[in-house]
């Protein structure tokens, strides 16, 4: 099971008067990787009580993956990157640039989003954009490697995991043709590929 915070950033959403319709959307979506959402809060587009929120959530221990749905355009009131990159400890942008490059290919306002992902403590932090139709495309491109991100983030898993997440093998073991080995929890590690150099 993975904990998942949602924050829904949105003037008017923490006032009431929009439905959080993305939110919603990111609920359904996280029960394809095991997701529990554990907490989640509409804020509004305010840099202090995002990057707060944010931090309390990590710091505590409180949520795995932590995933925010809008204000990352261009609007002087979008403010939910720098929010993110106030919390950071690390950066992890191969996740924003796949959802960009996923975006892209639906529609060329998908380079007005700047989203990024960054990891604090034990929790990967993840901008999405505010709408349901964009949060769809994008959860779609990331969702696969997730589960072995955090597990990594966890010290779950401490080396590179076989692709068991990506291709459906260990529904049948017997034809699994991963090079790997189990650990004694279970967990496939795949072989350093240059591990016959050292
Ligand atoms: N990404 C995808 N996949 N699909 C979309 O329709 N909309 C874009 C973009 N990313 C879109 C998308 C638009 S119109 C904007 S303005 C930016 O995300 C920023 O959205 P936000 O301000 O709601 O976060």
């Amino acid at each position: 099971m993975i904990k998942v915070g949602i924050i829904t950033a949105s003037d008017k959403g923490s006032q009431g008067e929009r439905e959080d319709r993305s939110g919603e959307a990111l609920k359904e979506l996280v029960k394809g990787i095991n997701g529990e959402v554990v907490k989640y809060a509409i804020l509004p587009d305010d840099l202090k009580v995002l990057a707060d929120t944010m931090s309390q959530w990590a710091d505590e221990g409180e949520v795995d993956l932590l995933l925010t749905t809008g204000g990352t355009g261009f609007s002087p009131r979008d403010v939910t990157p720098e929010a993110t990159i106030a919390v950071a400890e690390r950066m992890a942008p191969g996740i924003a640039e796949v959802m960009r490059y996923e975006s892209l290919k639906v529609t060329p306002m998908g380079m007005l989003s700047r989203a990024v992902a960054a990891l604090r403590k034990k929790t990967l932090i993840i901008n999405m954009p505010g709408s349901p139709k964009a949060v769809k495309e994008c959860w779609n491109a990331i969702a696969p490697a997730l589960p072995h991100g955090i597990e990594i983030l966890k010290g779950e898993a401490s080396e590179c995991a076989s692709n068991k997440h990506l291709h459906h093998h260990h529904h049948d073991h017997h034809h699994d043709h991963h090079h790997g080995h189990e650990d004694h929890q279970g967990h496939h590690h795949c072989h350093n590929h240059d591990h016959h150099k050292s």
